[in-house]
């Protein structure tokens, strides 16, 4: 993908990182956004050196007000147009919902969901006027199931799988298309910084490397498709709870949240 460029989100760590790896690979020039800038430095020294594409950073809190418009108004400063838009930066705290303060959850619900949302809005409609683009929404298996004691996560996922279905039917006549990444418990720092040690279950789970979770996503994006959920297990997952009744669900996801 010569001359195209990715906006990748929270490309600091984990998948993101990954996704930053995947797209050089395919020749894709790449404006990395997170917090850690230092971290972003070196993974674009790293990717420029290893796959020769033009690599900018941006060390930017997506949670500040008017994040999105900010981010649009710095890389339009620099010249540069997104042809891609990766929302992947995302957080989730593991706990009793009676237990979390109200800030903890105000963040997750502002990054997870209004973030993700004002990127749409922002980058959408120059992908429109051009009549090509991709929009890559990072959102979670979490998406197709209430989670107890993620309670706030799960919700915010099951909003981006919403939003990305609705948009993608939106836009595909203009040549834009939005794909739903649904990922299962993924290698990063997600678990350790939502504070899920204590969680027992997380032990039996094997994660999947975010590296072929990227592969996957970015294979899902190219073709077009609304929605992806990487590996078996996971669309085991995602797919069992259709076969019993709603009122099962979130009472069986419990009993193993613990
Ligand atoms: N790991 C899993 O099991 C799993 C499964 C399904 C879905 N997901 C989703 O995958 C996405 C990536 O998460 P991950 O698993 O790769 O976790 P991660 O390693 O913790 O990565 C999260 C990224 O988001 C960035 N970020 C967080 N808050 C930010 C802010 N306010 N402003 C800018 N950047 C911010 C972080 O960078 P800085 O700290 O440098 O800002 C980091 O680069 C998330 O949307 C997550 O919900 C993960």
């Amino acid at each position: 993908m010569k001359n195209q460029t990715a906006l990748i989100t929270g490309a600091s760590s984990g998948i993101g990182r990954a996704l930053a790896f995947e797209f050089a690979s395919h020749g894709w020039n790449l404006v990395l956004v997170a917090r850690r800038g230092a971290l972003l430095d070196q993974l674009a020294t790293d990717l420029r050196a290893i796959h020769k594409v033009e690599v900018s950073t941006i060390a930017f809190d997506l949670t500040a007000s008017n994040a999105a418009r900010a981010l649009h108004d710095e890389i339009s400063s620099r010249n540069l147009s997104i042809d891609c838009l990766v929302n992947n930066a995302g957080r989730g705290h593991f706990g009793e919902f009676i237990e979390q303060s109200w800030q903890t959850d105000e963040e997750t619900i502002h990054l997870n969901i209004s973030v993700l949302t004002s990127l749409c809005h922002v980058f959408a409609p120059d992908m429109v006027k051009r009549r090509n683009g991709f929009i890559l929404n990072i959102a979670s298996i979490a998406g197709f199931v209430p989670g107890p004691k993620l309670a706030v996560y799960h919700a915010s996922k099951a909003y981006v799988l919403s939003l990305s279905q609705a948009l993608h039917a939106e836009l595909s006549p203009y040549k834009v298309s939005v794909t739903a990444s649904c990922p299962g418990p993924t290698e990063s720092e997600f678990f350790e910084k939502a504070g899920t040690q204590k969680l027992k279950a997380l032990s039996y789970l094997k994660l999947m490397p975010a590296e072929t979770v990227a592969h996957q996503a970015y294979q899902a994006m190219m073709h077009r498709r609304p929605i992806v959920v990487h590996g078996l297990m996971n669309r085991l997952m995602a797919e069992s709870p259709r076969l019993m009744p709603k009122s099962w669900v979130a009472p069986l996801l419990k009993t193993f949240m613990k």
